[in-house]
């Protein structure tokens, strides 16, 4: 019988997402760290029934595609589980991953093409929300390590460039010299629970995620901040919720630049620190660009952008040829998306500011007989029956899904299959080094 602490000798045969799976002895093994086809002893960190987990004690047969993670994190922190697996093997991986939920959840046969690689692999990050931890006077800002509430206290993160590690440096010091007192999660206390950035095109939003009232002037913080960047802005979120959601309802500005402005394939924006905005700019720009070429218009009267944040995609597709909806459900994002259609001159653009799942079917029965292109853009919980049922009635010749959860989007093609096929389906590697992909489908109307 298999006992925590025994050391037994371990063959990774599959993966489950990162975890390599094996079996000894008639236990399901899952290890982290591994790579399918190497050797290892492990020493086992938990057992249930026939299944177990367990960590490397020693690499007995080193796989050709290992290679030197690039951060000394690795195997505590939970973010870049892939980071020792060449990059061209991590894409296979994100392919197979994608493939065996379409084929196993979407019940389809339809071909994935392999994924489309990032510009960067590292520093590719836009976007940076770190806990704040320790105690008054030692704060310790970082990454949870992997299934825990542990902070691993990081200086940097390869994943995000530079102006990370000078922000958790001075946020950190701040910290410290002004006596703030870190949140502790047990007993709900502290003062900073979170912080968050987001730095595009060399401008930078910092929030100090606060549980309740933030006790302290940040006027030191934006001073320090002033010697790095020349365009910052610096905002205050409440949060006072008991839960690990990082955002609380309440933003304010403190000091420094309001929003990010700039332009993305033409289209200018405006992005506020509680809006959605896709972490790799890179891959946003590339996935955009092939929506654009994917989608045929010609025939096109009404589009309806769902789950459209602050409308790039939105913008780039409408047209005074036709009538354009974006439905967002987060306000700051719609006032941004209303910002950027002044800013573009969008003709007939229309910001919805609510839930899809209650506004796709008043658009729908007020343009009942037109013809339809709907694009949707999920959070990980993908759709759910009742979109998928207005959608249906809507009919339009093609559904663009873009999509960061592989297994929702295969349940939802599944949803879709007695009237939609998928034409197109391809990975594109939106988060290198972790074993999240991101998917971008046209699912075209089955002809009867
Ligand atoms: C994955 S993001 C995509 C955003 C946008 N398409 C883009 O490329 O930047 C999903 C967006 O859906 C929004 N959202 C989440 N649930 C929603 C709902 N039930 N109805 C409308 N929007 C929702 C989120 O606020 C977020 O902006």
């Amino acid at each position: 019988m298999l006992k925590v602490n025994d050391v037994v000798l371990y063959q990774a045969e599959s993966y489950s997402n990162s975890e390599t799976v094996g079996t000894v002895d008639g236990y399901t093994i899952f290890v982290s760290g591994l790579i399918v086809g190497e050797v290892a002893r492990v020493r086992v960190t938990y057992v249930k029934k026939n299944i177990a987990y367990a960590s490397v004690a020693e690499l007995i047969t080193i796989s050709p595609s290992r290679v030197s993670p690039m951060c000394a994190h690795f195997g505590k922190c939970g973010g870049c589980v892939l980071a020792h697996l060449r990059y061209s093997e991590q894409l296979i991986f994100k392919r197979n991953k994608v493939a065996n939920n379409i084929k196993k959840l979407g019940k389809s046969d339809a071909v994935v093409l392999p994924c489309m690689p990032s510009p960067a692999v590292i520093g590719y990050r836009n976007k940076l929300s770190l806990p704040v931890r320790g105690r008054r006077g030692a704060v310790r800002i970082g990454m949870f390590e992997r299934n825990s509430h542990k902070i691993v206290a990081t200086d940097g993160c390869a994943l995000v460039g530079d102006w990370a590690r000078i922000l958790i440096e001075e946020f950190t010091e701040y910290c410290n010299q002004n006596g703030v007192i870190p949140y502790d999660e047990r007993n709900f206390s502290g003062e900073a629970r979170h912080l968050s950035a987001r730095f595009v095109d060399g401008q930078l939003l910092i929030t100090v995620v606060s549980n309740g009232e933030f006790p302290h002037d940040l006027q030191s913080f934006a001073r320090r901040l002033s010697k790095h960047f020349d365009k910052f802005g610096l905002f205050v979120n409440i949060n006072t919720a008991h839960n690990n959601v990082i955002l609380g309802k309440e933003t304010r500005h403190i000091c420094g630049i309001e929003f990010i402005e700039g332009e993305h394939l033409g289209v200018k924006f405006r992005l506020r620190p509680n809006s959605f905005f896709q972490v790799n700019d890179g891959v946003k720009n590339m996935i955009y660009s092939k929506v654009r070429e994917l989608t045929d218009l010609s025939q096109t009267e009404v589009l309806v952008d769902c789950f459209s944040g602050i409308g790039i995609l939105t913008n780039i597709l409408a047209s005074e040829r036709f009538d354009s909806y974006a439905i967002e459900i987060e306000p700051s994002a719609v006032k941004d998306a209303n910002e950027m259609a002044l800013l573009n001159g969008s003709p007939s653009l229309t910001n919805v500011c609510g839930d899809v799942t209650e506004e796709l079917p008043k658009i729908v029965s007020a343009n009942r007989g037109k013809r339809f292109t709907v694009v949707v853009d999920p959070p990980r919980k993908g759709l759910n029956e009742s979109i998928c049922n207005t959608l249906k009635e809507a009919a339009p010749d093609n559904i663009v899904y873009i999509s960061c959860d592989s297994a929702t989007l295969a349940r939802d093609i599944s949803m879709l299959s007695d009237t939609y096929c998928i034409t197109y389906i391809q990975p594109w590697d939106m988060f290198p080094q972790t074993d999240q992909v991101e998917t971008l489908v046209l699912l075209s109307k089955k002809v009867r």
